[in-house]
């Protein structure tokens, strides 16, 4: 989640991009207070995608519930307003659910929980997006059961005001 790549020249003039493999939910002692200039991240979309198959204790796609699964990004939140410098952006991608057939507003509970910890809201870009690997399962099971496909995701971008 916490991807910040090796020197992009060509789009930064200076952009010091590092990868790691930690815990977004703790607080990165690498990383001082109001260093960084820009956040983004692409968490998982609660378990519909089960990215380590609960091999990392803290893998967030270990959660099924979405009130859990917030406190958890709630947390990774947090730790991004403490490294971000004042009026920095945080880019947010985030998908919504369904369950037992509902819609479920899940980017908007995330969106929330961002701005509990004092970021505000920028932008709420949408990105349209189907034709994925497992859309033909999807289109299939919304015929069966009267569903509309979810086909659009939310690009959040959050400020620092500070
Ligand atoms: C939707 S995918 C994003 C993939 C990303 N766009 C990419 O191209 O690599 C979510 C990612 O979050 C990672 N992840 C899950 N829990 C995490 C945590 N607690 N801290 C850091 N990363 C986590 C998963 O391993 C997965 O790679």
């Amino acid at each position: 989640m916490w991807k910040i790549c090796e020197e992009k020249k060509a789009l930064f003039q200076k952009c010091l991009i590092v990868t790691k493999n930690f815990d977004a939910t703790e607080k990165n002692k690498d990383l001082k207070k109001e260093s960084i200039d820009f956040v983004l991240m692409h968490p998982p979309y609660v378990d519909i995608i089960k990215y380590s198959e609960w091999k990392i204790k803290k893998d967030l796609s270990n959660i099924h519930d979405l009130d859990k699964f917030c406190d958890e990004i709630e947390k990774v939140a947090k730790e991004s307003f403490r490294i971000l410098k004042p009026w920095k952006y945080c880019a947010v991608l985030m998908w919504d659910t369904r369950r037992e057939k509902m819609y479920q507003s899940l980017a908007f509970k995330v969106m929330e929980r961002f701005m509990k910890v004092w970021f505000a809201l920028k932008e709420d870009i949408i990105k349209v997006q189907h034709n994925c690997k497992a859309t033909w399962f999807w289109v299939k099971k919304s015929k069966d059961f009267n569903f509309l496909l979810i086909m659009h995701e939310h690009l959040f971008i959050f400020k620092k005001l500070k």
